[in-house]
């Protein structure tokens, strides 16, 4: 196996711990690189696994501080780029869009510069592969998918952010031949999750016993993928992924919120020794999110067919292992509520 320095950004976050873990694991003759500014998703307690692996380092710093990016790339004089820090919760960007801004934008620019700069025209083997989203391409109606083809269409502030960002990064192969990837994949759920996110604060407040948030009438779709099949997707496109090109990444597995919030109910009072049907008295209509997507639906026929992919695990399979984490990882999770989440769900929650 080639010897590689990797950089991996966001890597200690949902998603990118993930991603950590499989590449160093996977890959003992690449270095992993992780540089994450620990925002209050970033958490290290995701990566205890792996923390002492010999080819494994982390940096603590901050995507948007261009001469810090640019002296990391002079030191590590990185391979390969897989850019996973952003901001990525889309009622935070409601609230303060401008953090969405600068790190999905800027932090982003500040990424490809560095990379251009270090790589010159020694372009051979090299890759910026960059992480993104289906919320760039809109809403759906009741039919179709997302195909890679699909206009841009981004709604909310941290879509709008995201899709300038994969603007930029095509920009960068179009005008400087800068050797990129992108793919955009679906909502993704499991361990590790930040319980901002609907499955894992439904996770938390079942067993808490409290009221589980549901925007609007719950009729919203998305299309849900077990994040350690968003990581394989992401192996498989970093090694074989042909230079230039998206690549979009879903579950084909659609669900109303109304639906899949009974479906967790119903495995939570299980394992919780309750009553059929008592956490679904926890459900509670609030006031819909601003601009709420109707829907995301996403087809992954491209990366199927010209590279393998496909999800491995059925929705309620992996729902059932993503509740047996929270449930065994207790000590997770108070951590986090320990910290900004209360004052975070104060404000979110209780202007409802
Ligand atoms: P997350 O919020 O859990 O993690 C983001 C990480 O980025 C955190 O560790 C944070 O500390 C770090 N970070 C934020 N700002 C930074 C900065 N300025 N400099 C350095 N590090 C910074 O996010 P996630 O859900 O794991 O998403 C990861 C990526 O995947 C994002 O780019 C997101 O847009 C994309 N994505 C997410 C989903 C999903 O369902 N969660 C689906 C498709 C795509
Ligand atoms: O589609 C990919 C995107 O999925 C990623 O790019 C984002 O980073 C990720 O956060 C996710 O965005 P969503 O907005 O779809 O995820 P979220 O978990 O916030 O919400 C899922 C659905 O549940 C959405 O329709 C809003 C709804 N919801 C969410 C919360 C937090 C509720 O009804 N109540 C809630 O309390």
């Amino acid at each position: 196996m080639t010897k590689k320095t990797i950089l991996i950004t966001g890597g200690a976050g949902f998603i990118g711990s993930h991603v950590v873990k499989l590449f160093v694991n996977k890959y003992p003759d690449y270095k992993i690189v992780n540089l994450d500014k620990l925002t209050y998703a970033g958490n290290l307690e995701n990566l205890t696994d792996i923390e002492n692996a010999p080819n494994y380092e982390f940096v603590k710093g901050d995507i948007v501080d261009d001469s810090f990016v640019f002296e990391l790339f002079s030191k590590y004089q990185f391979d390969g780029v897989v850019h996973l820090a952003a901001e990525s919760h889309v009622d935070r960007s409601i609230a303060n869009p401008n953090e969405f801004i600068k790190t999905n934008i800027v932090g982003t620019v500040n990424l490809l510069n560095a990379a251009r700069n270090i790589w010159n025209d020694n372009l051979t083997g090299k890759l910026f592969y960059h992480i993104s989203t289906d919320e760039v391409y809109g809403s759906l109606g009741d039919e179709g998918l997302f195909i890679e083809e699909t206009s841009y269409d981004p709604r909310s502030p941290y879509s709008a952010s995201k899709a300038s960002s994969d603007h930029l990064v095509r920009a960068y192969f179009h005008t400087f031949k800068l050797p990129i990837v992108i793919t955009n994949c679906s909502n993704n759920y499991g361990p590790n999750q930040f319980p901002e996110k609907l499955v894992p604060l439904a996770i938390n407040n079942i067993k808490k016993n409290v009221p589980i948030p549901i925007y609007g009438k719950g009729e919203n779709i998305r299309d849900w993928l077990f994040v350690e099949d968003h990581a394989n997707a992401i192996d498989l496109v970093f090694h074989k992924g042909n230079v230039g090109e998206t690549y979009n990444i879903g579950g084909n597995n659609e669900w109303t919120n109304i639906s899949l919030i009974h479906a967790l109910c119903k495995i939570m009072d299980e394992k919780l020794g309750r009553e059929k049907g008592e956490s679904e008295q926890l459900i509670t209509f609030v006031k819909d999110r601003a601009g709420h997507d109707l829907r995301y639906a996403i087809d992954s026929s491209k990366i199927q067919n010209e590279l393998g992919w496909e999800p491995s695990l059925q929705f309620e399979e992996g729902l059932d292992k993503t509740v047996d984490w929270y449930l065994a990882n207790s000590e997770w999770l108070e951590h986090i509520l320990s910290g900004d989440y209360e004052k975070y769900y104060e404000d979110q929650y209780n202007k409802r």
